[in-house]
């Protein structure tokens, strides 16, 4: 079946803030990242997404867009970025911008005008409600940074109403209820394309929609963390009745008239079972959709029966259109060898175990910059090392509510987003090579011996290994043509699968374990001749026998 050009491409997620910086400010930025296209390009990958670049006063790192239509000066300039974007694409590689249009910065000019007064043209691009008779909030629920007294809305003293907010104070709700701001989003949306970009990341796009009469919730309140009787309650506003009608005005408004755009949806709520009604091309909405199921922070890390399970079940999808998106850590989320692998004793062998779970998924592979050397954790003493919106909310509430300081490092250290978004390991220069200045957030100590740098020097290889792999990807249309078959099932530490298509079978074997495993494989793959065509254990003979024993975190691709 013929494909789209993204259904085949390798996504490479790329955090401005923390990739590379040129100008010795301590942030990332464009041209740090231009000088590093070639890398990308040696990587293999075919296309990059930008967290957002655009102007903003980063109180959640670019989240909160004051402009839609021009680049923070912190990375750069628009000119800049064009020009990045032909350089890219001269290169072979695309680009996709992330897209936040579930809420702006308060310091976007639609907001400044809509809090002027409540006749203001803009005053209905915003979610504005009186207060309730006592003067308090409209209703009970929390917001997901938890800032101020803990609630979703805002006063304002200017007209005397609140406004809605599910994250930060200063990032106020979007109505999309009200069409001159659904026209205004497609303006902007179709101007990006218009320039040249390949595509979108919609960030939140199941929480668009709020519910009528904004009710309050029933959710008891988390003891730990909820507080004044805010409840963070994400359910309240995901996944509402009328998103549907809203995805679907957008694609008929904007993506249906470029059909070389790609977009991807990012938003809790998205399951296998419900996720044809989104992302199945007849909706008409958008093209795919990460899923959670296998990597969210909060959520312990997956077992072996898990990921059968769920990407069994993601796999099942696909007959009615589905394309799915795979990742194992983002911007969002903890440093994948760490959370799912082993950081100290096989970290290359664990962090290449990962690697071609998640590149021989049926769907899509957004890799998160730093995955392809490796990189870890970082252990974090003290709260002012934090940057995250998460960590500062919830350690602030434990402790509010009398947790030590300790207890509170304790359990949001761990859980925070700043692991992943720590500044990328260039060399072992100071600072990683990521700058002469001073960075904006703490670099990792264990870069001297992390770094792109040493390990491209390293026989065993991480990038070279991914290099490898990605180009596995390409020349083998069982990645992506596939059926999906898991063997072995009743093992706990060993994923063996299949992934067969009418040209060929490719299987995947990987021990996710420490220990070494003597794994009988069936009759009916063994009695097959099959070519080992990757291994993360070059000391190992290419063998399916099981009386050889699995390595801790081997893994190994072969094809017939
Ligand atoms: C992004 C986060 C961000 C949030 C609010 C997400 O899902 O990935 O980094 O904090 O949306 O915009």
């Amino acid at each position: 079946m013929d494909k789209k050009w993204w259904q085949k491409a390798v996504f490479y997620e790329i955090y401005c803030k923390s990739f590379c910086d040129s100008d010795g400010d301590g942030l990332g930025d464009l041209k740090g990242v231009m000088s590093k296209l070639p890398m990308l390009k040696e990587l293999g990958i075919d296309c990059i997404w930008f967290t957002p670049i655009y102007t903003s006063p980063q109180v959640d790192n670019g989240y909160d867009v004051a402009d839609y239509y021009d680049i923070d000066p912190r990375y750069g300039t628009l000119e800049d970025f064009k020009e990045l974007l032909d350089k890219a694409h001269s290169l072979g590689i695309k680009v996709i911008m992330d897209q936040v249009l579930n809420h702006s910065s308060d310091e976007c000019v639609w907001f400044r005008e809509s809090r002027k007064s409540k006749d203001n043209p803009y005053r209905n691009y915003y979610i504005w409600q009186p207060p309730k008779a006592d003067g308090t909030p409209p209703n009970n629920w929390g917001s997901y940074f938890r800032e101020g007294d803990g609630s979703a809305w805002e006063f304002d003293e200017t007209t005397g109403e609140y406004y809605l907010h599910q994250y930060a104070i200063k990032m106020p709700d979007l109505n999309w209820e009200y069409q001159p701001l659904r026209q205004e989003i497609y303006k902007m949306l179709r101007w990006w394309l218009d320039m040249g970009v390949d595509g979108f990341r919609l960030d939140v796009f199941t929480r668009l929609k709020k519910p009528a009469g904004f009710p309050d919730t029933k959710k008891a309140p988390d003891p730990k963390l909820d507080r004044n009787g805010f409840v963070v309650d994400p359910s309240m506003c995901t996944m509402q009745e009328g998103i549907h009608e809203i995805l679907h005005d957008m694609w008929v408004n904007v993506f249906s008239k470029y059909p070389n755009c790609m977009t991807v949806g990012e938003g809790t709520g998205i399951t296998p079972e419900n996720a044809p009604e989104y992302i199945a091309p007849s909706c008409e909405e958008i093209d795919s959709a990460y899923h959670f199921n296998l990597a969210s922070r909060k959520r312990p890390p997956f077992t072996v029966a898990e990921f059968r399970d769920i990407q069994m079940r993601w796999f099942k999808t696909m007959e009615h259109g589905v394309w799915p998106s795979n990742y194992f850590s983002n911007h969002d989320s903890r440093r994948q060898v760490t959370y799912y692998g082993d950081d100290g004793e096989y970290r290359r062998e664990s962090a290449k175990l990962l690697a071609v779970l998640s590149c021989t998924a049926p769907g899509n592979v957004y890799l998160f910059q730093g995955e392809e050397i490796g990189m870890t954790n970082v252990q974090y003493d003290r709260i002012e090392e934090h940057d995250c919106c998460y960590t500062l909310g919830d350690y602030y509430s434990m402790v509010a509510k009398g947790a030590t300081p300790q207890e509170a490092m304790a359990y949001v250290g761990p859980r925070s987003r700043d692991n992943a978004r720590a500044p990328y390991h260039w060399n072992d220069s100071e600072n990683a090579g990521f700058t002469t200045g001073k960075p904006w957030l703490k670099v990792n100590p264990n870069y001297p011996e992390i770094n792109l740098e040493a390990d491209r020097k390293h026989p065993q290889s991480i990038f070279a290994f991914y290099q490898k792999l990605l180009k596995l990807r390409k020349e083998n249309p069982a990645v992506y043509d596939g059926d999906l078959r898991f063997y072995r099932e009743d093992s706990d530490k060993v994923i063996v699968y299949t992934r067969s298509c009418p040209e060929q079978t490719m299987l995947v074997i990987a021990n996710k374990s420490g220990d070494t495993l003597p794994v009988e494989l069936p009759e009916e793959l063994t009695r097959h001749s099959w070519k080992r065509i990757l291994t993360n254990r070059e000391e190992t003979a290419p063998s399916l026998e099981g009386g050889r024993g699995w390595l801790p975190w081997e893994v190994e691709v072969y094809v017939r």
